[in-house]
């Protein structure tokens, strides 16, 4: 389970880094070496044409693109939330890029004019591993505020 303790880790690792690749690819190291029970940690930032191409990541190799609105990356892109699948046999359009994933949550990514320029992905090949429920709630609030500081440079 990650702790507040983890976001300090994250703003001393990326201190002085100002290259976005750098930032995100220690970014995703670090989540995958904090969160218990996770196959794939990594990534989606948006092309020109605002959809969503493969950014650093720790796991298994995966799809390089995904149209916005498409799959759960896709979604939580067009509609600017958090989407949270604790089974994703039953998200309509699901994409499945690793047969062994079974729950995922997906975080927005914001400039600070409200944009929505990434998404932070993470899969778990347990079935609830990630739900809203009340701890893993607060799970989910550390993880939104460690992808709020991982672009905070670059704006
Ligand atoms: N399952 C995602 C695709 C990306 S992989 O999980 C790494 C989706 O439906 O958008």
């Amino acid at each position: 389970m990650m702790n507040y303790e983890d976001i300090n880790t994250l703003a001393s690792l990326l201190a002085g880094t100002e290259h976005t690749v750098s930032r995100l690819a220690n970014a995703a190291s670090l989540l995958n070496e904090c969160l218990d029970d996770v196959c794939w940690v990594g990534f989606y930032l948006c092309d020109e044409e605002g959809n969503l191409y493969l950014g650093p990541f720790q796991g298994k190799p995966a799809c390089i693109k995904i149209q916005r609105g498409r799959g759960v990356c896709g979604t939580a892109l067009a509609e600017n939330r958090t989407v949270v699948v604790p089974d994703v046999r039953e998200f309509p359009g699901y994409i499945s890029c690793d047969a062994a994933a079974m729950s995922e949550v997906v975080i927005p990514m914001h400039k600070k004019d409200g944009n929505v320029v990434a998404v932070l992905d993470i899969d778990s090949s347990t079935v609830g591993r990630f739900t809203e429920g009340d701890s893993a709630g607060e799970e989910i609030e550390i993880l939104t505020e460690i992808a709020e500081r991982v672009l905070e440079e670059n704006e």
